[in-house]
């Protein structure tokens, strides 16, 4: 449970929906005063302030095959990094991005926020890239008291790992259910659906639920669930047996890698049906994977780069700038992460100069102070829930559109 300093009356009627996830703030132990961690070795290395450029930890993937989602992550706060230091930082001081790389497991995840934590000495940490790694690393920043924001995590239950953690990319119970939609919309005689989730991953199994629970909502008939690794490149005998069954809808919850090439296999194997791909194909560098085969692919987006905020335009041109095509959703929920800590820390320096805090009282402070803003990102006006859930109002679905000839291709909104 976690203690923001403002609770609004919107907030509190979602706190009222989500009773498990809000429930016991009698029972909390959290601490929202200036204490710091009970570790002594955290304690010692916490004690002094902050000088110069304000250090916040950047934890994604930029090695393994989860790479392919973090890079996404990497180039979103490196751009944001220089919009707001172009600005006057915080309050004339700039901040400066310490990046450590998680890989794509959760010990990595674990070595990079320890880094980060005791190292590095940042104020705040935005990552890891996957759910399954915020599982594991997540309790390092909490035990220590150093705010974490999810970027790319939308798994059920990130938030509620502990005080100190939120997150700005909205959740499968909300965006998923959007792309099933999408295709009933496409083709309304949808009958037969055939789920494929990878297996070994905390999102993609969190993400399948809330697909199977969709699809029987809808009315539509699952007529088989086939699952697999994150690690598999080869899914004939899964996909064999679903096409068997002569779905008319395939949906998979998988990474970039591996959902890729599933939906390749599957188009290689004859399948002509609609298939919808979950979040972790949420990336322009799926289309290397499945290429030509990738066309059409419907997936839900809690991002577009049509969005017409004004700090999204910016975002939006110095992202094309740099890049030469349109951002994805996983840079402008990095983007908007850096964003909320610079506001954050902005309105925390007007009450209580940041400079003369010492580190562990900063951390304590900044997370209060972030989870009670509202801020207008790339994603749209979002705030949180007490939680530390996003609260988000724009959400959009797309389709891939891949040329001929497999090389280029790029998410068409068509909602
Ligand atoms: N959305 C994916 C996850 O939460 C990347 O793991």
């Amino acid at each position: 449970m976690k203690h923001p300093a403002t609770i609004t009356t919107a907030l509190l009627a979602t706190c009222t929906m989500l009773l498990t996830a809000c429930g016991g703030s009698n029972n909390s132990t959290t601490k929202t005063g200036s204490q710091g961690s009970t570790d002594p070795a955290v304690n010692a290395a916490s004690t002094t302030s902050v000088s110069g450029a304000i250090p916040i930890g950047i934890a994604f993937a930029q090695t393994s095959n989860v790479a392919l989602l973090g890079q996404e992550g990497v180039a979103g706060a490196k751009i944001a990094e220089k919009y707001f230091n172009d600005k006057g930082g915080v309050n004339g001081t700039p901040i400066k991005l310490v990046f450590q790389d998680t890989g794509g497991d959760e010990a990595g995840a674990i070595n990079a926020f320890q880094a980060l934590v005791n190292k590095d000495k940042v104020v705040g940490i935005v990552g890891p890239t996957l759910s399954q790694q915020a599982f594991g690393a997540d309790p390092i920043a909490e035990r220590a008291k150093v705010p974490v924001l999810g970027a790319s995590n939308t798994a059920k239950g990130v938030p509620e790992i502990g005080d100190y953690v939120a997150r700005v990319s909205a959740p499968v119970s909300i965006v998923a259910p959007n792309s099933i939609k999408a295709a009933l919309k496409q083709n309304p005689n949808l009958k037969k659906v055939a789920v494929f989730y990878a297996q070994n991953d905390a999102f993609n199994r969190s993400e399948t639920e809330i697909f199977q629970k969709t699809i029987k909502d809808q009315g539509l008939e699952i007529v088989t669930v086939q699952k697999f690794q994150t690690s598999d490149t080869d899914f004939q005998a899964q996909a064999t047996n679903a096409l068997n069954l002569k779905p008319d809808l395939i949906v998979i919850s998988g990474l970039a890698a591996d959902g890729g090439n599933l939906v390749r296999q599957l188009r290689e194997l004859g399948y002509k049906g609609l298939i919808v791909a979950g979040n972790g194909l949420n990336t322009a560098k799926v289309f290397a994977v499945c290429q030509a085969q990738c066309d059409g692919v419907i997936i839900a987006q809690a991002y577009s780069p049509e969005y017409s905020g004004s700090v999204n335009k910016d975002f939006r041109t110095a992202y094309l700038k740099q890049f030469n095509e349109e951002p994805p959703q996983f840079s402008g929920q990095a983007f908007a992460a850096v964003q909320v800590y610079v506001e954050a820390l902005k309105a925390l320096d007007k009450k209580n100069k940041i400079s003369k805090l010492p580190l562990n009282q900063l951390r304590t402070e900044l997370n209060k102070q972030l989870l009670a803003g509202k801020y207008d990102t790339p994603l749209g006006e979002i705030a949180f829930t007490p939680v530390g859930d996003v609260i988000q109002k724009e959400f959009y679905v797309s389709t891939i559109k891949m040329d001929k000839d497999g090389k280029k291709g790029k998410f068409a909104i068509i909602k």
